[in-house]
């Protein structure tokens, strides 16, 4: 397993809409575990394959408090959403930052597992929020693109000067 490079906010590689993926071959199962690794690493519990400039739909979540339930979602489709809840978020490619962020409390969706087979599962909560901005990630989009333009502004100075120092 490796630990990746995880893009951070304003790079313009994290705008790449992801593609579906075909096979969820061995390839895939070595993104997902270099995914996880990474994910744990940082701490986080959500990552998607664009924050790592792997343009792939594949996403791995783990929220349980000991890190021992990860799932990965590949493929992930949002077939039913309802209720609305506002959770302050964080993401690992706007280290720093929260923002409260309005999502549905509740999904239904459908995805393939690792092992390539289809699931269709509900979730509540954090799980549901959690899923929802890891797919906003395979479309290109960020957290920040759902407060003011003002705040995101602020937060893309800040952040871009951060990554100046450390540069
Ligand atoms: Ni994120």
């Amino acid at each position: 397993m490796a630990i990746l490079n995880i893009l951070e906010f304003p790079d313009a590689r994290l705008r790449t809409v992801a593609k579906p993926i075909k096979n969820v071959d061995e390839r895939i199962v070595k993104y997902s575990k270099d995914m996880l690794e990474t994910m744990y690493e940082a701490p986080g519990i959500g990552l998607a394959a664009t924050q790592v400039n792997i343009h792939l739909q594949l996403i791995v979540i783990d929220i349980s408090d000991q890190k021992t339930k990860p799932i990965f979602l590949i493929n992930p489709v949002i077939i039913k959403a309802e209720g609305k809840v506002e959770t302050s978020e964080g993401c690992l490619s706007i280290p720093g930052y929260s923002e409260p962020i309005i999502r549905y409390e509740n999904i239904e969706y459908e995805a393939l597992n690792i092992s390539g087979r289809e699931i269709r599962e509900e979730a509540t909560g954090l799980l549901a929020v959690c899923i929802q901005h890891e797919m906003d990630h395979l479309q290109g989009k960020l957290m920040v693109d759902h407060i003011s333009s003002t705040k995101r502004q602020l937060i893309r100075k800040k952040l871009l000067k951060q990554q100046k120092q450390h540069a």
